[in-house]
């Protein structure tokens, strides 16, 4: 593409602007991070992977009224998007304990919550991505008391979603991250990407705790295996629908 400028390189893609000032390109890496990138390495395909599968799933939630920030995918690894403005807030949607809710709160893995938990973290590298209160929330304004409300609600409707569809896949979802934007009529849309980057996956079919692994979680701790459980897991999304 002509006259394509970067807006910003995250740790997994690198946004441009387009010819069109309201369209960017979201371009997938296979470069993988964790624990705020002290972890480094690639995924082979992972970029097309993530790429195909958070299209479809923007599809997906589209198609069920939820505002998302997905235009098309021009190319394996390429994604156009509404140019929106990233509100700074990783919000985290848990179903099952697992992560950092076993680590800070001693509740063993793979509990069954009794309601969906939704968090808010800042979304801030420098220091490192911390769980955030209500009230620093609010104290920092990075969401008004009405967009807080709204994003929760927002991600409880796509966990349901989500939920619904994962389990026609034969896959649990255990928690995942969300990222929102704000579009030029202030309006808050999905953004970011929904893959196994991004979420916690495990296969129904397998009970032990190493081989239902379908995520990232197999990065992280070197369970080996990583291209195939994402192969599986976009042939998997691929074939169905909400
Ligand atoms: P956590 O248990 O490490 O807090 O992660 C919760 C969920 O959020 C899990 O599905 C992985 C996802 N996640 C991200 O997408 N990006 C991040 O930087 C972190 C820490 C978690």
């Amino acid at each position: 593409m002509t006259n394509r400028q970067q807006v910003y390189e995250g740790k997994a893609k690198i946004l441009y602007t387009t010819e069109d000032p309201d369209i960017f390109l979201s371009y997938f890496k296979d470069d993988a991070t964790a624990f705020n990138a002290k972890k480094k390495g690639s995924i082979a395909k992972k970029g097309e992977m993530n790429c195909a599968i958070a299209s479809h799933l923007f599809r997906q939630l589209e198609a069920r009224g939820i505002p998302t920030h997905f235009i098309d995918q021009p190319s394996a690894n390429e994604m156009r998007v509404k140019a929106v403005k990233i509100v700074p807030l990783e919000v985290v949607v848990r179903n099952i304990a697992a992560g950092s809710l076993c680590q800070q709160t001693g509740i063993p893995l793979g509990t069954l919550l009794k309601q969906p938990l939704v968090e808010f973290y800042y979304k801030n590298d420098a220091l490192g991505d911390p769980l955030l209160t209500r009230d620093r929330l609010l104290l920092l304004e990075l969401a008004t008391p009405e967009q807080l409300a709204q994003l929760d609600q927002m991600a409880r409707e796509i966990n349901t979603l989500l939920q619904e569809f994962f389990d026609q896949c034969g896959i649990t979802l255990v928690d995942f991250k969300l990222e929102f934007g704000l579009d030029r009529d202030q309006r808050l849309v999905l953004a970011d990407e929904i893959s196994p980057d991004t979420c916690r996956l495990w296969n129904q079919a397998e009970t032990d705790p190493t081989r239902r692994v379908m995520d990232k979680d197999r990065f992280r701790h070197d369970l080996g295996e990583v291209e195939a459980a994402y192969d599986q897991v976009m042939q998997r999304v691929l074939a169905h629908q909400l």
